[in-house]
């Protein structure tokens, strides 16, 4: 069982409007700021381009993971390390040489992130394992904020679980993570959860995180 729990709230479904006082209400208790970047390619949704992007994560109050939802994303992720982020996730399916990419991030100072979509089995990407700081077990199609989460991806968390053992990788679950769905996730052994519409719906997004983490915790005591 791991024994740290990191809350990663998106920004997904915040007030597009007002991003900068939407990142504010959640700061103080959150670990990082999960920015989900899309490009209306790789997945059927447009959130931010790079100059947005780059705006955004040079203003945000917290250490900022960005989530790369891009095509040919080998090009552009480093460059996300460069300006700062603290940890710039790469899709699996979106690169065309994942070692390589996944080096040139963590060479520019940020974590390593690789994510794989549901249908993206963990057995064809485990060799990359000691180039990875972080998994990302998608547990609804990408695109969307407020999908159901997808319980059948509860068996692929376990595996990558037991594939990283000691190594100090995390393990995070993005996909309709909230206060009913966040305890199995963690008892699969995921220790970082992103949440979008449960913190942004809520009435108080601050203390929803702190509910999220508190669940989580519960497990793994
Ligand atoms: C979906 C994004 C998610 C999304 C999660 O493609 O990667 O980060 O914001 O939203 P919820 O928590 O509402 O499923
Ligand atoms: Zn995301």
């Amino acid at each position: 069982m791991t024994s740290e729990v990191r809350i990663t709230p998106s920004i997904l479904n915040a007030n597009f409007e007002d991003l900068e006082n939407e990142i504010s209400r959640i700061a103080q208790v959150s670990d990082l700021l999960h920015l989900d970047v899309m490009d209306n390619v790789f997945v059927p949704n447009f959130t931010f381009d790079f100059a947005s992007a780059s705006a955004l994560i040079g203003k945000s109050e917290i250490p900022v993971d960005a989530h790369l939802m891009v095509a040919d994303v080998d090009l552009i992720a480093p460059q996300y390390a460069q300006i700062g982020c603290a940890s710039v996730t790469i899709h699996a399916e979106a690169t065309k040489d994942i070692t390589r990419t996944l080096k040139e991030i963590r060479g520019a100072g940020a974590r390593s992130g690789l994510a794989l979509k549901p249908a993206t089995k963990f057995h064809d990407y485990i060799r990359y394992i000691d180039d990875v700081d972080m998994f990302l077990v998608m547990t609804v199609e990408p695109g969307f904020g407020g999908q159901k989460f997808m319980a059948e991806m509860l068996p692929k968390i376990s595996e990558i679980r037991a594939a990283v053992g000691d190594r100090p990788i995390w393990l995070q679950v993005d996909g309709g993570i909230s206060e009913s769905t966040i305890a199995m996730a963690c008892e699969a052994g995921a220790d970082t959860f992103v949440a979008g519409s449960a913190v942004f719906n809520s009435e108080d997004p601050a203390q929803m995180v702190r509910s999220l983490r508190a669940l989580a915790q519960a497990v793994q005591k």
